[in-house]
């Protein structure tokens, strides 16, 4: 049986108070409505459909081809929502899967669960129900004295009676194609002037079917995003999850509930991670680190036993055994190689620093091919802008640069070169001598053995 999901995605989320459409703000990184496509995308083959409306054309290039759009001109409600899909759908799909854009906690496991009961049976209306003490002004499930289902009362519209009731509706639901087309023409203007989706429940046991309910036990599921305090609580149960399962997997978390880990990143087993840290984007973090307290690391790569303290790390490469900070900044494009010790208050951009070499304090390496073993002494700087471009530093192995050289690029220092503290080095170094001064000059060979 085909099965296609509709995501409703139209409305305004007026009570975000924001400029960016609701479905659009960010749950562990990514957009909330990302979510849902990617559930669907788990659920069936046949390409998911979102209907756009409010911020329509954001949402469009936020997803990509990745879905199919059907816009709604004039946010008429959920069941008017739904109807423009028809043109779409109908005769394309067994099975209509409706799950609105702002309940991303929904697993994918119950949606499936949805989906399954809905093929076993053959009522046209297969919904996910939750019973929970807080209503959050979702609508009511009404029920007759045997226990089946009547209909759905939104809470505007609700008696005293009806208020009372904990059994809620989620807004999932799983339809019978060829039924829902006729059932939507069906559904009244609401005293609202909207086109209520949930109407068509009534429809169905009007039609003589019995609607079948599945309900779900984990209540968090349910959270739905009108205002930043939902999209905080929903937060968080993101963030519990990904914790949960990070822990499960060998991964040691001093305090859950203040690190963030994004759904892209890996973590090997007995890294440690300590309070405060934001792992995002595509970082892969291996075995037997210690990450933070208080570290930033967005689309980095880092080996095993890697020690990062207190950092700010971007676009990052770092190899096994390497240990940075407290107050280092890495960013695009540093590659710290195999053992490499950076300490406090560095900067490294676009910079290679080769197998064991050390930079313990102050300096700014941008720009610069650095070898093995190589010293950098306190304070050093790559002057890689003129003023006009970026300019290179190459610099050999085992080199051992003097506390407080400033390096005039384009410039190279040679394999085992020393310079001396304070050198401004405008002028290559050859192999094996020492430079000092302002600007720094040769003043002799060094013995070395090959
Ligand atoms: C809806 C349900 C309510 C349920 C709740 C669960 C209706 C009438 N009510 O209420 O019973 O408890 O969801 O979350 O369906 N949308 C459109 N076009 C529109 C209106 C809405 O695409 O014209 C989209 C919204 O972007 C949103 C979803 O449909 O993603 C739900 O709309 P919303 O206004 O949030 O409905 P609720 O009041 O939450
Ligand atoms: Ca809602």
């Amino acid at each position: 049986m085909r099965t296609t999901t509709v995501i409703l995605a139209a409305g305004q989320g007026t009570r975000m108070k924001s400029e960016t459409p609701k479905v659009l703000h960010p749950l562990l990184g990514k957009p909330m409505l990302a979510y849902s496509v990617e559930a669907a995308q788990q659920l069936s083959g046949e390409m998911p459909v979102v209907v756009i409306g409010h911020g329509g054309e954001m949402v469009r290039k936020e997803l990509g081809n990745r879905v199919r759009y059907v816009l709604q001109p004039e946010q008429l409600g959920t069941g008017h929502a739904l109807q423009q899909t028809e043109p779409v759908l109908k005769g394309l799909t067994d099975q209509i899967l409706v799950i609105n854009a702002d309940m991303p906690l929904l697993r994918t496991e119950t949606l499936t669960n949805l989906v399954v009961a809905s093929q076993e049976n053959t009522s046209p209306v297969t919904m996910l129900t939750v019973i929970d003490e807080n209503p959050r002004g979702f609508g009511r499930l009404v029920r007759d004295s045997q226990g089946l289902v009547c209909g759905i009362v939104e809470e505007a519209q609700a008696s005293s009676e009806q208020l009372a009731i904990h059994e809620l509706n989620p807004g999932v639901y799983c339809f019978r194609a060829d039924w829902l087309w006729t059932a939507l023409t069906r559904v009244p203007l609401s005293p609202k002037g909207e086109y209520y989706l949930t109407d068509v429940i009534e429809i169905a046991v009007a039609d003589g079917y019995q609607v079948h309910t599945i309900p779900i036990s984990d209540s968090s599921e349910t959270i739905g995003i009108n205002t930043r305090v939902h999209l905080a609580e929903a937060e968080r149960v993101m963030q519990q999850r990904v914790n949960h399962a990070w822990m499960m997997a060998g991964v040691t978390m001093i305090d859950p509930r203040t690190t963030y880990i994004e759904t892209g990143v890996k973590i090997g087993s007995d890294t440690r991670l300590l309070p405060n840290c934001i792992l995002s984007g595509n970082t892969v973090i291996g075995s037997h680190c210690e990450i933070g307290p208080n570290t930033m690391i967005k689309d980095t790569q880092i080996g095993n036993r890697c020690k990062v303290v207190a950092s700010v790390v971007e676009r990052a490469i770092l190899e096994d055994d390497v240990d940075a900070g407290p107050f280092a900044h890495l960013r695009k494009g540093a590659h710290l190689q195999q053992g490499v010790h950076m300490g406090n208050f560095g900067e490294i951009k676009n910079s290679t620093l080769g197998p064991g070499s050390k930079m313990g304090h102050f300096s700014y390496i941008g720009d610069a091919n650095i070898g093995a073993q190589v010293n950098i002494g306190a304070g050093t700087i790559t002057c890689n802008y003129d003023g006009e471009k970026k300019n290179i530093t190459v610099i050999g192995d085992d080199v051992f640069i003097g506390s407080d050289t400033m390096l005039v690029a384009p410039v190279e220092i040679g394999t085992g070169a020393r310079t001396g503290a304070g050198a401004v080095v405008t002028k290559d170094v050859p192999p094996h001598s020492l430079a000092v001064g302002v600007p720094a000059r040769v003043i002799r060979k060094l013995e070395h053995h090959d």
